[in-house]
């Protein structure tokens, strides 16, 4: 892989400036040339989703004062997550340290190429599949699945689970935490036809089985969707079976 370069810029950060509006600062008065992704600018839309002190974080929801305060979380500040591949020095008392997410190729700046990620997001068929005819009213779930299922339905696809996991760094093939979370939501919801059919559909080796624990996902969710806890569900349902 090509080493990526990077270049300092100054910004006046006002209070509740966030590191997209720093991009834009950036692009404003320095290189209009910067490439980024952002659409909603209010952590609806999952596009800007970036590297941010090592950290894959939403830029419209990272504040620029909260990150220089910030410590670097030592769970997830590995190198390995680094699109430097390599140490690189920056002072996080006064600098914030931008790069695109890992583990997807890059297209320009802080735009990747998401095709992968989204791939695996189909591979899942991650749409509604009715059992029985439709009642004329209203599909009813009782409240504790409607619960359940909510925890899963706040992702934003915006891809930080998938650039924070090892396993994803390590294992191309890997379908990764969104999609699995995707594919357990699916498997969960007492309305679907499928049954476990969507168990099955993660039973193989780059499925669920594939997952490390590490839990990355989890923490760097900006939906808090845990990833990890619907893989660890799927794989006990699926022992149980043997
Ligand atoms: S599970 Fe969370 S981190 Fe992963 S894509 Fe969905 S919203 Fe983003
Ligand atoms: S711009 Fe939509 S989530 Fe940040």
């Amino acid at each position: 892989m090509e080493s990526p370069d990077y270049d300092t810029f100054e910004v006046d950060p006002h209070p509740g400036m966030t590191v997209l509006s720093a991009l834009f600062q950036i692009q404003e008065k320095y290189d209009d040339s910067l490439a980024f992704r952002y659409s909603c600018r209010g952590a609806v839309c999952g596009t800007c989703a970036m590297l941010i002190n090592k950290v894959p974080r939403l830029a419209c929801r990272s504040q620029v004062r909260d990150l220089l305060k910030d410590k670097v979380p030592e769970t997830v500040a590995d190198e390995d997550i680094s699109m430097a591949g390599e140490d690189i020095y920056w002072n996080p008392e006064e600098e914030v340290l931008v790069e695109p997410l890992p583990h997807l190729p890059v297209i320009r700046d802080l735009v990747v190429d998401m095709e992968l990620f989204f791939q695996y997001y189909r591979f899942v068929e991650p749409t509604f599949r009715p059992a029985g005819p439709d009642p004329e009213k209203e599909r009813l779930m009782d409240p504790g699945a409607v619960k359940e299922l909510g925890v899963y339905t706040n992702c934003i696809l915006c891809g930080a689970c998938h650039a924070a996991c090892p396993v994803v760094g390590e294992n191309p093939e890997y379908l990764g935490p969104a999609a699995l979370a995707k594919l357990y939501r699916f498997h969960i919801d007492p309305r679907e036809a499928e049954g476990d059919s969507r168990l099955e559909k993660g039973d193989i080796p780059n499925g669920w089985w594939a997952c490390e624990s590490y839990g990355d996902c989890y923490q760097v969710c900006p939906r808090n969707v845990p990833p990890i806890i619907a893989i660890r569900q799927a794989i006990n349902q699926l022992n149980k079976r043997k």
